[in-house]
């Protein structure tokens, strides 16, 4: 194992900022995640080549992929910091290359803002309408079938590597994303979300909805929850043409 680490990252002091680079060497240590070395540089903040320097900013909670707060492009692969362990990484490349998402706004440097994830699942009503805090007794049955499905989709973090890969996310497109879709199709197939269905499928044939996915399949192959981002865009477009029909015959 090496002595030392070699870490660069791209750094940007505010929104808006010019982007630059600098490189952090640091004592190698067994077990050391992207994290750890941050928290490392923010012990000692110096550059490799002995200057002073600001702590790097970064963003994280759970530390164990479950809020996707830590979000970021580690040697060129979208991934979260708290699960990218160094010595998998020096095995990509001498130098642990990080830098911001670049599908939304830096704030400093590693941290971005992800704003526009969690207006796309406003924006399709992502949730169960509840219309009393009181007891309304046990919620619906959930066939085993039905549970199978709703369950992979559930596990999406919102923390934006399908959006980062996505061909049609871009500063030219209001695209909602294949996050906010599957979130949409999630809370379709539940028996009580079932009933405001018409309302999430007319916000995905809205401007930035379904219509605008180029179905370049990146973003199932980046999510590290495995959801199955694909097929839920499959079935909302298969609802969606149908709500349309439906619409046309009933106006
Ligand atoms: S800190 Fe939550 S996913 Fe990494």
């Amino acid at each position: 194992m090496p002595e030392t680490v070699t870490v660069r990252v791209q750094r940007q002091d505010q929104r808006g900022g010019r982007p630059y680079t600098q490189e952090f060497r640091l004592p190698y240590k067994p077990r050391m995640n992207v994290i750890s070395v941050l928290q490392d540089i923010a012990c000692e903040p110096r550059t490799a080549s002995g200057e002073d320097t600001t702590p790097v900013a970064w963003d994280c909670a759970c530390l164990e992929e479950v809020c996707g707060a830590c979000s970021m492009v580690i040697n060129g692969k979208v991934r979260q910091a708290c699960t990218a362990l160094v010595d998998n990484l020096l095995k990509e490349q001498p130098v642990i290359d990080l830098r911001p998402m670049t599908k939304f706004p830096v704030i400093r440097d590693l941290v971005v803002d992800r704003s526009r994830m969690f207006e796309a699942l406003k924006q399709v009503k992502a949730w169960i309408p509840v219309d009393t805090y009181g007891d309304v007794g046990e919620g619906p049955m959930i066939a085993p079938e039905q549970a199978d499905s709703r369950y992979p989709k559930s596990r999406c973090m919102t923390c934006g590597c399908c959006l980062e890969v996505c061909p049609q996310v871009n500063e030219h497109s209001d695209f909602i994303g294949p996050q906010a879709i599957a979130q949409a199709v999630l809370f379709n197939e539940h028996p009580t979300g079932a009933m405001t269905a018409a309302t999430r499928l007319e916000a995905l044939m809205g401007p930035g909805g379904i219509s605008d996915c180029g179905n370049s399949q990146n973003c199932v192959k980046a999510c590290p929850k495995e959801v199955p981002l694909t097929e839920a865009i499959a079935i909302a477009g298969r609802a969606t043409t149908w709500h349309a029909i439906k619409r046309w015959f009933t106006k």
